[in-house]
């Protein structure tokens, strides 16, 4: 059965949506996260690699899970949903190594299906990815990769062919840290001919969890999570196993942050608070009230927050995936703040919805400061990226009156029930859609 059913309406995609908040209620409660949509992301095409039946288990339900899950049913993949966030995946017999040109182009994570087919069929056509627009995204390091492991690799007519006679383990040094590049070097030498060494590896925790999957599959994968990773490749990988996956690191940290700035009490549960320990301590510096516990984590108001200087980082650094909604909780505590933005080029654009509202931010370069506290007041908003649109839903959260986010499909990306998750911790929003474009 076929994941997604064609011309049924989906949240966010067919429809034009948008978030409306009225904003100024503390958040209160308790609130169960979800599988993590970068592990998902990976885990599904690495599925590709296996001859047989896997089932994946956490799965979150968002848009670009189920962009993925259509593009590899189109390959020839069968899927069997088991319930909303699990279905098994069979690979047998894949038809096609050229997943289709217009479905790959919306994401950036389809650039793993390059590793899968490279690995298992020695040859694959995939569009260079699309996915959120925060300026230039290159793919050199996932093609030094490919080259090394003794593929052919060329870009042409806006698509990425890789090909090659034989995969063979190498030594490879990547030139920076990329968690794309190592998940995809991983995912292709799993199946290559003798050992692949990746050094300067990423170290994201979805990067653990890619490989574990992989070696509860049959691969011989060690050292993920260290910036040295071996992986002895094997002839196969065979199905039979289920996986679940880890919880959503960002997703927990987009909460834990919106709990901050409403000043409420929330208890994230189903987490690994190991995950979250650069926002932790940056919350605590803040004088946000934290309790941790196995699976948990409580975030609770204190009273007046401090400013603070953030620098995103590669994993164990602070995510630049919580940087936008760390930089809205910086706008309401006292004193000047600084933000610098180490992983993208441009991941700015969010500041001057976010100064609509009423912050003071500049931002030059990679630097955004921030002179706080500002109370925000609600305003009509678009999210231009999925982050950017997290950070907007905490800013609205937190704003006087009512705040309206436009493209609520990019927060649709990675969020599952954002809006039913805030409504259980007591925010009032809703999810309204319009015919044309406001
Ligand atoms: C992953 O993107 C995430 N996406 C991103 O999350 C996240 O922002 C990013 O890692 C960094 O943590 C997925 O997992 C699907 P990178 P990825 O390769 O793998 C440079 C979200 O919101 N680079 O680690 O594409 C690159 O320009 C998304 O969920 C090269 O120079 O990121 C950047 O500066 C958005 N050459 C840095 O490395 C390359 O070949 C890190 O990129 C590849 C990357």
């Amino acid at each position: 059965m076929c994941y997604n059913q064609p011309g049924i309406k989906r949240k966010g995609d067919l429809v034009l949506e948008k978030f409306v908040i009225n904003g100024g209620k503390k958040l209160h409660g308790t609130l169960q996260i979800s599988g993590a949509k970068n592990a998902a992301v990976a885990i599904i095409p690495a599925a590709l690699l296996v001859e047989g039946v896997v089932t994946i288990e956490n799965v979150p339900d968002v848009s670009d899970v189920r962009i993925l899950i259509d593009i590899i049913s189109e390959m020839g993949a069968k899927i069997t949903r088991l319930g909303r966030n699990s279905f098994t995946i069979d690979s047998t017999e894949i038809k096609s190594c050229e997943p289709p040109y217009k479905m790959v182009s919306k994401l950036r994570a389809s650039y793993y299906l390059l590793g899968a087919l490279l690995g298992r069929f020695k040859h694959a056509v995939v569009a260079l990815p699309g996915g959120c627009d925060f300026g230039n995204r290159p793919i050199d390091q996932h093609e030094k990769g490919f080259r090394s492991l003794g593929a052919d690799v060329k870009i042409k007519k806006g698509a990425v062919y890789v090909k090659a006679n034989e995969i063979k383990g190498a030594h490879i040094y990547f030139d920076n840290v990329s968690v794309g590049s190592t998940i995809n070097i991983m995912i292709a030498a799993t199946r290559a001919k003798g050992t692949t060494v990746i050094e300067n590896a990423a170290k994201e925790p979805h990067i653990v969890d890619v490989a574990n999957f992989l070696n509860a599959m049959g691969a011989n994968i060690k050292g993920a999570g260290t910036d040295v990773i071996r992986i002895r490749g094997v002839d196969s990988l065979k199905g039979g196993h289920t996986y679940s996956l880890i919880p959503d690191q960002i997703e927990t940290g987009t909460y834990m942050i919106a709990a901050a700035a409403t000043g409420g009490d929330v208890t994230i549960t189903g987490i690994i608070p190991k995950h979250m320990e650069s926002l932790t301590a940056k919350l605590i510096e803040m004088n946000v009230g934290i309790e941790e516990g196995g699976d948990y984590i409580r975030v609770f108001g204190k009273g007046k927050m401090r400013g603070a200087t953030v620098k995103t980082q590669p994993y164990p650094g602070f995510p630049t995936d919580l940087q936008p909604q760390i930089a809205t909780l910086l706008c309401l505590a006292d004193g000047v703040s600084t933000v610098y933005e180490k992983v993208w080029d441009t991941r700015f654009q969010y500041i001057v919805e976010l100064n609509r509202m009423g912050a003071k931010i500049k931002a030059d370069g990679n630097t955004a400061i921030i002179d706080g506290p500002s109370t925000l007041s609600g305003a009509p908003v678009r999210s231009n990226d999925l982050r950017a649109g997290a950070a907007l839903v905490i800013a609205g959260l937190v704003a006087e009156g009512v705040t309206q986010i436009y493209n609520v499909r990019f927060i649709d990306r990675g969020y599952e029930d954002i809006e039913a998750k805030l409504r259980d911790l007591g925010a009032d929003i809703q999810r309204v859609s319009y015919d044309t474009e406001e």
